[in-house]
This record gives C-alpha cells, sequence and structure tokens, in this order.
C-alpha cells in the first residue's frame, strides 16, 4: 500500500489518543477490515498493446475538472493533526488539483477554510437545532461552496472500540465549535437522530446548492434520495466507523450504481489506497473516489505539502495503473477492466 510509511510516521507523532480517533473503527473494527480487503478481492483484465505514452487523469463532474478522480473526503478536527488545521489541508489540496469536502466539524471557520481552498463542498451533519444547520449551509454557500453533502448515516455516532467519544481528545473548545457560533455548549452541537430523506430538498432550497447524499449503500435508498432531489450519491460506511458489520463499498457500489442508471453520479469512500483500487472503483461505475485517513497522515506529517504530496502520489499512481491495464485516459475504464469473481 502506499501509505504504509507515512502512517507508521503520523503514528510516531501524533499522540496516541489522537491516532487511535483517526485510524480506528466502531465496534470490532470488521468493516473497517473489510473496506481495503474488498478491494483487494476484484481482480484485474489489463488490456494490452494499446498506446498508453500518455494518460490523462483529468475528471469532470458537477460542474468541476479536477486532476485525478480523487477528492479529499469530510474528516473532522484537523487542528489534532497540525496547528493550521484545515488551512492546510485547503491549501495541499487545492494545490495538487483537488477538491476538498469540509467537514461541518472543521477546527477552523468556514470563511477561513474557503480564503485558501480551489473548489470545495461542505459536508453537513443536521443538527438538532435546524436554524443552526441552515445558517451554516447559509454560511458555506456565501463562502464558495460549490455544494453541500448531507451525511445520512450518522443518526448518532457510532461507538469507537479504541475511544471514548470526543469528549477525550485534547480539543479547545474554540476549536471544537468553531463553525457553530454562539454554541456555548458541546452538546447542542449534537446531530438530529430525525434527520429524514425530506432534509435533501431543505437543504437544497435553504443554501441555493446542489447535495449530495454520503452514506448510502442500498438501491432502495439510492432511488429515494434521487426522488428527494439529491444530485449525486456517495457510497460509503463513514471509513467503517458507524455501523460495524456494514457491507465493504466495494461491496455496495454495484448495487447503487446500477439503482443510480446514470442520473447522477456515484462517488465512493473506504479503504481506497492505490491507483489498482481507484481503477477497481471507476470500473464498477464510480465517477470518482474520496480519500480520508491518508489525508490526515499527510498532514500530521507535513501540513498543506504533506496533503498535496499523498494527492500527487495517488494520481500519479492511477496514471501508472491506468497504462499498465492499456487505458489512456479516465473515461475509457469501463467494466470489462474487472475479471468475473472467482468460485469461492
Ligand atoms: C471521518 N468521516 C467523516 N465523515 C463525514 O461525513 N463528516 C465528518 O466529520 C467525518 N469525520 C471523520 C473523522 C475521521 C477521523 C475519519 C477517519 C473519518 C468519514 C470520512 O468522510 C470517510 O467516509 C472515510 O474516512 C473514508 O474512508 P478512509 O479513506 O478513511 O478509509
Amino acid at each position: 500500500m502506499l501509505y504504509e510509511a507515512l502512517e507508521a510516521q503520523a503514528r510516531e507523532r501524533l499522540p496516541q489518543v489522537v491516532f487511535d480517533y483517526f485510524a480506528g473503527g466502531s465496534g470490532e473494527e470488521s468493516t473497517l477490515a473489510d473496506n481495503t480487503a474488498a478491494w483487494a478481492r476484484l481482480r484485474l483484465r489489463p488490456r494490452v498493446l494499446r498506446d498508453v505514452s500518455s494518460v490523462d487523469t483529468t475528471t469532470e463532474f458537477l460542474g468541476v475538472t479536477l486532476s485525478s478522480p480523487v477528492l479529499v473526503a469530510p474528516t473532522a478536527f484537523h487542528s489534532l493533526a497540525h496547528p493550521d488545521a484545515e488551512l492546510a489541508t485547503a491549501q495541499g489540496t487545492r494545490e495538487a488539483g483537488s477538491l476538498l469536502v469540509l467537514s461541518s466539524r472543521s477546527s477552523r471557520r468556514i470563511e477561513d477554510v474557503a480564503s485558501h481552498a480551489g473548489p470545495w463542498w461542505f459536508q453537513v451533519y443536521v443538527f438538532r437545532d435546524r436554524g443552526l444547520t441552515r445558517a451554516l449551509v447559509q454560511r458555506a454557500a456565501a463562502a464558495g461552496a460549490r455544494a453541500l453533502v448531507l451525511t445520512a448515516d450518522t443518526p448518532y455516532v457510532g461507538r469507537k472500540r479504541r475511544n471514548r467519544g470526543d469528549a477525550s481528545l485534547p480539543l479547545a473548545d474554540e476549536d471544537f465549535l468553531a463553525n457553530l457560533e454562539g454554541l456555548t455548549h458541546r452538546a447542542l452541537a449534537e446531530q438530529a437522530p430525525d434527520v429524514t430523506f425530506a432534509d435533501i430538498s431543505r437543504l437544497s432550497e435553504d443554501s441555493g446548492l446542489p447535495v449530495l447524499v454520503k452514506g448510502v449503500l442500498r438501491a432502495d435508498d439510492a432511488l429515494e434520495c434521487l426522488h428527494h432531489g439529491a444530485s449525486g450519491l456517495i457510497v460509503s460506511n463513514h471509513g467503517g466507523r458507524q455501523l460495524d458489520g456494514a457491507l465493504a463499498t466495494a461491496d455496495a457500489l454495484p448495487e447503487v450504481v446500477s439503482a443510480t442508471a446514470g442520473r447522477a453520479p456515484v462517488l465512493v469512500d473506504g479503504g481506497v489506497r492505490s491507483g489498482r483500487d481507484v481503477l477497481r472503483a471507476l470500473a464498477l461505475g464510480a465517477r470518482a473516489v474520496l480519500l480520508g485517513r491518508p489525508v490526515l497522515w499527510g498532514l500530521a506529517t507535513g501540513g498543506a505539502a504533506g496533503v498535496r504530496q499523498v494527492l500527487e502520489t495517488l494520481r500519479e499512481d492511477t496514471a501508472h495503473t491506468l497504462a499498465l491495464a492499456g487505458l489512456s485516459r479516465v473515461s475509457a475504464v469501463g467494466p470489462d477492466v474487472l475479471a468475473p469473481p472467482r468460485a469461492p
């Protein structure tokens, strides 16, 4: 894997409680482990004797053009990784030609991050206080977010095996509540467990922005999201941090792609760690992937430059993989690149 050495460096540098918060998953961590294993189970069927002297990884969807089909997944509290926090993440992502999905739980203010960012989307947790949520998405729109990403798999925060909740993290109140102006107590910033499909159109109306839904693992949910106006879907199990035992994203992706039938872009995250995994995701019909933990390792070890390097390494590995598979551009990837599953 591309990021093993970097993860080891981050582990040395970070307090153990922070490393465990970043690296860990919920329950027995079975979904966390299966995310990476499921990509590896997919065998590739390379083409030969195609001119691959130049490979174009450029990717376009929902009005953005990116240097590769790799985006930065929303992750909380970057001040735990680096003093420049999300400002550094935004800068490194911009310099790599990628797109940042900024977490609702960022430790720097939306407006400050926006001034360092290239194209970015804003990830939304619907909070118990719907007025607070509306104010937040309106701020994001005013600051230049090009879309919202509604995280749908977190009515409650999953119980992590290695950590006893966010309260155990070395986070100052001003970092914890950077975006939630006027809130004096952390408990008020809890997600709403009564969030439903109706929130998709509400968020879009409140912000004037397209809404993607993140955390979809089933065809019926995908159809319901589209029915309620979603502009895109992100197949995700929150990096194995919510319902442990949930299926790996590589295993969920085909049914969501098939239900969506090209009506909206489908993205995927969870355990993507190489250009081969990017190729596998594209072959299953994803338009792009999102990268979570490796970006945190880059941030912790090298700030903005570290984030940039993590993304450029994956872009370069994706180009190399495409070439070895006989493909000279992202849009040439099709399902034929995957071998039929082996008999068990
Ligand atoms: C996350 N994730 C996440 N998702 C989200 O929608 N909002 C958030 O604030 C967070 N916070 C968060 C913190 C940390 C430390 C991690 C590791 C993850 C989930 C994230 O967006 C993504 O789904 C996974 O991280 C992708 O899996 P990999 O690439 O980390 O395996």
